[in-house]
């Protein structure tokens, strides 16, 4: 599986936590953190021994073995953002990196929202990041109608930022955004980050 052979890559292990989730959550200190799709788990572990609660998942066996074998505090298992059970619990921040352009239909992209309207508390924030189609470079192959692949990673569907954003707008307010772009080694890539409220 593509996200297991990243650990022997160590592409994705000790990297700094995302810097611009950190700037807009500036001086918050969430006690209660949840981080769908953790993989090696590098924003979840920025709140070690400064949050209260952890709790991560993410279907990857390889992620969440690294997680368990490395955190004492971080309630890790093995899920998918689709699939989650209704919780009685909620968070004061809900991260969901560099994942939502995995999921790929319609159907498991408004489970994967409702189940964030469930678990973010009401005070609480909510950071999403995820590819955008505002930006569709050379070495994106089209599977389906806006579903790509690029050389051997796993297949994305890729939306407009204004698509993801007016979506999200039904049920959560939108407190900022941040449209970028920037260059992989396979290609150009554009990624909508957001910091969201539910309502
Ligand atoms: C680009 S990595 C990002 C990992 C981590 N969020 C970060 O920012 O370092 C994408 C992660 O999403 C996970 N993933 C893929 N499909 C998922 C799903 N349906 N639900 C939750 N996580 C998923 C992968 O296993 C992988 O660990």
């Amino acid at each position: 599986m593509y996200w297991s052979s990243q650990l022997n890559q160590n592409y994705f292990i000790n990297k700094p936590a995302n810097q611009l989730m950190l700037s807009w959550i500036n001086d918050q200190e969430p006690q209660r953190v949840i981080d769908c799709g953790c993989g090696y788990g590098r924003n979840i572990l920025h709140f070690e021994g400064k949050s209260r609660r952890l709790v991560a998942f993410d279907p990857c066996e390889t992620s969440v073995n690294y997680i368990k074998s490395i955190s004492a505090q971080v309630e890790v298992s093995l899920n998918r953002i689709q699939d989650q059970p209704r919780r009685d619990d909620t968070f004061d921040l809900c991260i969901v990196d560099g994942v939502i352009h995995q999921l790929l239909s319609a159907i498991e992209f408004d489970a994967a929202l409702k189940y964030l309207h469930t678990i973010s508390s009401s005070h609480g924030t909510i950071f999403i990041s995820t590819f955008t189609s505002d930006q569709l470079s050379q070495d994106l192959e089209q599977l389906e109608h806006k579903v790509y692949r690029s050389c051997s990673t796993p297949a994305m569907r890729l939306l407009t930022s204004e698509e993801i954003l007016q979506h999200i707008s039904l049920s959560f307010k939108v407190l900022r955004y941040k449209l970028e772009k920037f260059t992989l080694s396979v290609g150009e890539r554009s990624n909508l980050s957001c910091l969201l409220r539910r309502l």
